[in-house]
């Protein structure tokens, strides 16, 4: 059976219970619940890792090369995750990165992503819908 990364970056896993006016009340077994129902009819599996250290976050991508692909929400890494960046860059499989909320109408400090420019989609805004909808994506486009 095939796995996907479903790979959540620093102050993720307590989502539920974390501002839930801005990130909403699904936690993340929630989301990996999600994402494994939009995959299975590939017969993917979801493999969910949620790390609050960007070294945890690059052994984890590292360890990852035989995914069919990912799905990844750095959260503040998003930022200046230069480490990150380049695990990413040697990640040999297509990722999407996903924002729960739409950061381009938040603070201007993240405004921008230096991982995203190696993104083979990225979604924002649109809740733990977004996380679907990578899936989706994901399924639809790996050959
Ligand atoms: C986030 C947006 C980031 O700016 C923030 O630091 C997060 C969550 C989101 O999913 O909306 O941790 O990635």
């Amino acid at each position: 059976m095939s796995d996907v990364l479903l790979l959540n970056g620093p102050n993720l896993g307590i989502l539920g219970r974390r501002e839930p006016e801005i990130y909403g009340t699904d936690t993340v077994r929630d989301i990996e619940r999600a994402v494994g129902e939009e995959v299975a009819g590939r017969g993917w599996r979801v493999v969910a890792r949620q790390h609050d250290c960007e070294g945890e976050l690059i052994r984890t991508i590292q360890d990852s090369y035989d995914t069919v692909g990912a799905i990844i929400n750095p959260g503040a890494l998003m930022i200046a995750g230069w480490s990150l960046r380049d695990a990413l860059a040697n990640y040999p499989r297509p990722w999407m990165e996903v924002h729960l909320s739409n950061v381009w109408a938040r603070e201007s400090f993240r405004h921008e992503s230096v991982l995203a420019p190696l993104a083979s989609g990225v979604i924002v805004g649109l809740g733990a819908l977004g996380y679907r909808l990578a899936a989706r994506a994901l399924v639809a486009t790996v050959p």
